[in-house]
């Protein structure tokens, strides 16, 4: 039987690849103390606009054998020493996610090694947990592609509010790019947005704001600050500043909310947009007034990485979650909660 494979011995070793989107990345993590073995990672930049789903695979392929070999050579038995192969299925960008799954699936097979499945936002929750030590915490996840307040309850990660219309990431290098600030959008660990905004002095105040309920909308403040950049009557950094306190400031209302509605006293920061100096500084001080722990995973492993994903592995593994690599299908749509958890139960 697969989910009997193999008794899980002591010093588990697992390797984990990550594929969704944008980062090609492994990681190999092993239980215990010096539990970081391997993160090597490859990223598609595109030359311009957004992620083009396609030349993102094709970057993978290139690069993907370089990246597997640089980790592997990080184990002293080669990939003898894995126990597990964990990958990320999905959410995430379908011709992406069918170049780790493929080398996954073949890597499985060919060592004869269990194939672990992993949720790509389960795995953004879990390596905050792991990271920052937070047991039960409000999670509020934002990416590229999410924008998510969730919790645990009863066996899942369950959301309690989230954008909808375009993730805060999404909504931030949209609005750059069109502003001429990127591609790149993230330089020297900043967003070009929050570069730009820290450099504007007058708050605009005909930008809409829209929380409904527990969600948050961005698309009609995108509309609305590009018009405006268009009609020229406004400084670009001024607009900038209004934008990124309007963005920011919606996220840490429906958080906020978030944590009096479930009575939580942790919150935790995660994902990509999470690397933000001036959204982590906003948050730490909701949580201050609030009396709860703020933490935010650090910025290395905000963003899309393998290590994540060997990291949720090993957990899903103990727990005999593991999937014959002949159904290992994708899922581009595969949600937060839809995800069993059996870890947090204990
Ligand atoms: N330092 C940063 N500050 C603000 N946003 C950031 C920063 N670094 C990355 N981002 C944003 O995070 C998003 C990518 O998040 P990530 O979790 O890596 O990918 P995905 O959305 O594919 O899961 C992008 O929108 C990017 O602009
Ligand atoms: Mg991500």
């Amino acid at each position: 039987m697969w989910n009997t494979w193999r008794k899980v011995n002591e010093g588990m070793i697992v390797l984990g690849i990550e594929s969704t989107a944008h980062t090609f990345g492994v990681g190999v993590v092993q239980e215990g103390k010096n539990w970081l073995i391997a993160d090597e990672r490859s990223k598609y930049v595109p030359k311009e606009g957004g992620i083009h789903p396609k030349e993102a695979s094709q970057h993978f392929m290139i690069h993907a054998p370089r990246v597997i070999a640089k980790a592997v050579k990080k184990l002293k038995g080669g990939i003898n020493d894995v126990d597990a192969i964990a990958v990320a299925l999905g959410p995430g960008l379908g011709p992406c996610l069918r170049v780790g799954a493929t080398l996954a699936r073949g890597l499985a097979a060919y060592f004869n090694k269990p194939l672990i499945p992993v949720n790509h936002a389960v795995a953004h929750v879990e390596i905050g947990r792991f990271i920052t030590g937070l047991r039960k915490p409000l999670i509020v996840y934002l990416s590229g592609g999410n924008t998510l307040i969730a919790a645990y309850a009863d066996g899942r990660y369950r959301v309690f509010g989230e954008t909808l219309d375009i993730a805060l990431g999404n909504f931030m290098d949209v609005f750059a790019r069109e502003a001429g600030l990127g591609p790149p959008y993230v330089i020297d660990g900043k967003h070009v947005l929050d570069k730009c905004a820290d450099e504007g002095e007058k708050f605009i105040s005909e930008l809409p704001y829209v929380v409904k309920g527990q969600d948050i909308s961005l698309s009609g403040l995108l509309t609305a600050a590009l018009r405006l950049l268009k009609s020229g009557e406004v400084r670009l950094e001024d607009l900038c500043y209004s934008v990124r306190e309007i963005a920011y400031s919606s996220v840490i209302e429906v958080a906020e909310r978030g944590l009096a509605l479930t009575r939580l006293g942790e919150v935790m920061l995660v994902g990509g947009v999470g690397a933000s100096e001036a959204l982590r500084t906003k948050f730490s001080l909701m949580a201050q007034d609030r009396g709860v722990k703020f933490a935010a995973v650090p910025p290395k492993y905000a963003v899309d990485n393998g290590v994540m994903i060997a990291l949720t592995g090993m957990l899903a593994f103990k727990h005999g979650m593991v999937v014959r690599p002949e159904e290992a299908y994708v899922k581009q749509r595969w949600r937060l909660d839809e995800v069993e958890v059996p870890w947090l139960k204990d």
